[in-house]
């Protein structure tokens, strides 16, 4: 089975991208699969680059400009075309697997492009990577399906809404965040109205709309969601993000430049009950968005043992630090073996 990994990317996630497939690279059983690693540049080129080298650089899966520019071929089930002078055109293959994050991987961008090559892909489909990005649109869904989410405004470039009303609805401190972006980028935490100018403009430099959210006073656990061919689920144990005090939240640079800007607990220390309400909320909101295969569902967890879902990621990450494996694999699902499930999942 010939699997080709794309990673890299348009998105501001492009880093976090590479450091991913670095890990996917790594984990794959190559025994099973043949790996045909395809870099994606920040501008959106496709280029094929040499299978054995592809995790080796530190700073994730290598992105070389000397690889062989590529194309997927509508209808071409899998069939790449090369656009080289001399002619050679290298093999079809038979799954993509997009480790993308963010706008044009996660956001049925990317799906809706493997759909048109009739080719298998790993991962959600065209609505729910689209559905899932959007916060606006995730959390619509995700109320209509009886969950609780954090109260939000959802504001428009050209129509902001004003820092009174804002305030008033929803309290200070509160949050800023693009509607469609991973990662923590461009989201600030809003304390005052000239907080309010700045970070609203920062939002919207990374999209046409954004949400303004209530700070929720909670603690953040994730569960990992992995669906079977067979449709059947298993949801991890919750795990939980502590982000150290200094980063104010788990920001970007928390996330993946501070070594001790956050602590990955897997699994979590939570009660018993926790523990079932979120399998059973991780699993309502992965249908509710209609997922497929894999994704994370984040969560608050208030003192008072409330939960909201915070999220859910289509395309989680699967770097060093990232959740999603090491929660599977507190549920007895190593790496390779998911890596299995969501191609046998993909080819089914
Ligand atoms: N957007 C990042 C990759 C995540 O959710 O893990
Ligand atoms: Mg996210």
């Amino acid at each position: 089975t010939r699997v080709a990994i794309l990673y890299g990317g348009r998105s501001a996630e492009h880093d976090v991208s590479r450091l991913s497939a670095a890990n996917v690279l790594k984990a794959i059983d190559r025994t099973r699969y043949e790996v045909v690693p395809i870099a994606i540049s920040r501008d959106g080129r496709w280029r094929l680059q040499r299978s054995s080298e592809a995790g080796a650089d530190g700073a994730g899966a290598q992105v070389s400009e000397d690889g062989v520019e590529v194309a997927l071929l509508p209808g071409g089930k899998g069939r790449l075309v090369a656009l080289t002078k001399n002619g050679e055109q290298p093999d079809p293959v038979d799954v993509v697997f997009p480790v993308l994050h963010g706008p044009f991987g996660e956001d049925g961008s990317v799906q809706g492009y493997a759909e048109v090559a009739d080719v298998a892909y790993v991962g959600c489909g065209i609505l729910a990577s689209a559905a899932a990005m959007d916060k606006d649109v995730a959390k619509r869904l995700l109320r209509e399906a009886g969950l609780a989410v954090a109260r939000s405004v959802t504001v428009l470039k050209g129509d902001v809404g004003s820092f009174q009303e804002i305030a008033g609805a929803l309290g200070l401190p509160f949050f800023a965040k693009p509607a469609r972006q991973g990662s923590s980028f461009g989201v600030s935490k809003v304390h005052d109205r000239d907080g309010f100018e700045q970070a609203v403009e920062t939002a919207l430099r990374y999209d046409s709309k954004a949400l303004i959210e209530e700070f929720v006073d909670g603690r953040e656990i994730e569960c990992s969601v992995l669906e079977r061919a067979d449709g059947s689920l298993t949801v991890s144990p919750p795990g939980e993000i502590i982000p150290a005090d200094k980063h104010g939240f788990y920001t970007y640079e928390a996330k993946y430049f501070d070594a001790e800007g956050a602590v990955v607990k897997v699994p979590a220390d939570v009660p018993a009950d926790v523990v079932a309400r979120t399998s059973e909320m991780a699993a309502r909101a992965f249908r509710a968005l209609g997922c497929e295969a894999m994704a994370r569902v984040d969560f608050f967890l208030r003192a008072d043992g409330s939960l909201l879902v915070n999220e859910v990621n289509t395309l989680p990450g699967f770097t060093d630090i990232s959740m999603y494996a090491k929660a599977l694999a507190a549920a007895g699902i190593g790496y390779s073996k998911v890596i299995d499930v969501l191609i046998e999942h993909a080819l089914a």
